[in-house]
């Protein structure tokens, strides 16, 4: 039986937190869909369109075999419905993510019978996070190493377009 799961996330961008989460869940699942959440209420104040995050994480993950990318809006349990995905994949990085984490797969299970199951994030990218480091980037701080290559020139190129 092929077994297949989703990693969803909001990506903007993704990092080498998400990526590592992505390979390694990757290697378990015969099918894997990263699923970007398309959340029309954040659009203003998102660095990428979904669009431009889709692709940005497919040009990271053409290498793996069985890796989808694809995006969402409303509920999770929804897109795996139409899916027929049973399973959602996500990365821990530290105890303050267990308790929403928690709270999303108990909801999640309640509403659409779908397991969670948690990865720990490898521990030299458990302080990352998309936010912080747009917050570096913004500031002007070094982000190399924190996203992959084609995300860093995407985020500098997205800053220089909005610098004034
Ligand atoms: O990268 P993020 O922002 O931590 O990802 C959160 C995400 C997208 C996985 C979560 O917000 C989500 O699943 N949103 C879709 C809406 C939904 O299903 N809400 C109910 C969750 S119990």
């Amino acid at each position: 039986m092929s077994v297949a799961a989703v990693c969803p996330g909001s990506f903007d961008p993704i990092t080498m937190g998400h990526l590592d989460i992505v390979r390694r869940a990757a290697d378990e699942f015969d099918r894997l869909v990263v699923a970007v959440l398309d959340n029309p209420r954040k659009t203003a104040s998102a660095m990428f369109s979904a669009t431009e995050r889709m692709d940005l994480i497919r040009e990271t993950v053409s290498d793996l075999p069985g890796v989808e990318v694809d995006s969402f809006s409303g509920l999770l349990v929804d897109f795996c419905r139409d899916k027929g995905i049973t399973v959602v994949c996500k990365g821990l990085r530290a105890v303050s993510d267990f308790e929403y984490e928690l709270q999303m797969a108990q909801m999640n299970q309640r509403i659409g019978s779908v397991e969670t199951l948690f990865m720990s994030t490898s521990p030299e990218y458990s302080y990352l996070s998309s936010s912080l480091i747009k917050e570096v980037a913004k500031g002007g701080g070094s982000i190399a190493g924190t996203v992959p290559d084609n995300v860093e020139k995407a985020m500098r190129r997205r800053l220089e377009e909005s610098a004034p």
